[in-house]
């Protein structure tokens, strides 16, 4: 059931949870204060904690559409905002012909640049299709010009084109923006946005996750893949999971009938959380801790390897 109008932080959280996203406080308090005051949220982080999923769950729960733009290097305006469909345009002016006059070629030309000719990309998308939110995913990728361009639109919530004048949104949507920190985001766009850093979850949420978003896992299980992760984020890889890899690595042992962390497990599924040949070896051995024998995290959930188990508990899509 969406929740359009939030009350408060924890009804954002719930309504978050809902959709399988497990937020904490402070990342429930930011979403529902950008949601209130209809300001951008910026969101950094390292890779995988969670940033792009975030947008998605939001838009779910305030019931409107995602609209996505992924920043690469070089984008430009064209790619985000609109263009013009250059070959349509094209057989439009074969099925003209050959104009008459020089009064008949110019509206020829003008009929060229009308709406039906026009592709809107994601934020001229947004702009136009209200109730969106709209994720800017992954800012840091592009360059300055593109930044600068954002920000104009962020000021103004309206694109003017020239041939057909501004089109301005009648309700602004809520734009997510996204860095991974591979560059720093000047202080002129951050300053627009509310800003939330997203850390790696702790062991106890991340156990959480798990658990939600896969039906049937074992919870000493869950438990025990998360605290391997938290091991690993602390041990200096060139690159540290992120919450996708503990997933991966959770519906690896269910497709392996593992329920432990084992060297078996370790061994098959190493793939999944050891993105680097460098940190293979850490990996293995984290993943290949046998778990303490006192049986802390309890006995809850115990299917594993049923079919149903490999399912994404939270979308229904198969994991
Ligand atoms: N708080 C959370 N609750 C539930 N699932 C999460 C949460 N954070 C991350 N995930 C899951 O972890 C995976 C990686 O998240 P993603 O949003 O792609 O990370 P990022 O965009 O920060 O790199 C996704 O499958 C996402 O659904
Ligand atoms: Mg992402």
């Amino acid at each position: 059931m969406p929740v359009p109008h939030p009350t408060s932080p924890a009804e954002v959280a719930a309504a978050l949870a809902e959709v399988g996203y497990l937020a904490d406080e402070g990342l429930a308090a930011a979403v529902f204060l950008a949601v209130r005051l209809r300001r951008p949220l910026f969101l950094e982080g390292e890779p995988g904690v969670g940033k792009t999923a975030l947008a998605e769950a939001l838009a779910r729960v305030l019931g409107a559409s995602l609209i996505r733009l992924q920043c690469y290097a070089g984008i430009d305006a064209s790619q985000a905002l609109y263009d013009w469909n250059f070959p349509r345009q094209l057989l439009r002016l074969r099925a003209l012909g050959e104009a008459a006059d020089a009064e008949a070629a110019a509206a020829a030309t003008a009929s060229l640049y009308t709406r039906e000719f026009l592709v809107a990309r994601p934020v001229l998308q947004a702009l136009e299709n209200a109730p969106a939110v709209l994720l800017v995913d992954e800012i840091d990728r592009a360059d300055d010009e593109f930044e600068a361009f954002l920000l104009e639109v962020l000021e103004s919530y309206a694109v003017s084109i020239p041939e057909l004048g501004t089109i301005r949104a009648a309700v602004p949507p809520l734009v997510v923006l996204t860095s991974n920190r591979s560059r720093e985001v000047h202080d002129a766009l951050k300053r627009r946005c509310l800003y939330h850093w997203i850390a790696h979850p702790d062991v106890t949420r991340e156990t959480e996750i798990l658990r939600r978003r896969l039906a049937g896992l074992d919870a000493r299980l869950a438990a025990d893949i998360a605290a391997a992760m938290a091991r690993l984020r602390r041990a200096d890889l060139v690159k540290p999971p992120g919450i996708a890899e503990s997933l991966d690595l959770a519906r690896a042992a269910l497709e392996l009938g593992e329920s432990r962390l084992s060297p078996t497990l370790a061994e098959a599924a190493l793939g999944t959380v050891a993105k680097h040949h460098e940190d293979r070896a850490t990996v293995r051995r984290e993943l290949a801790r046998p778990a303490p024998p006192d049986g802390r995290a309890g006995s809850g959930g115990t299917t594993v390897g049923t079919p149903a188990a490999g399912r994404d508990a939270a979308t229904g899509t198969p994991a």
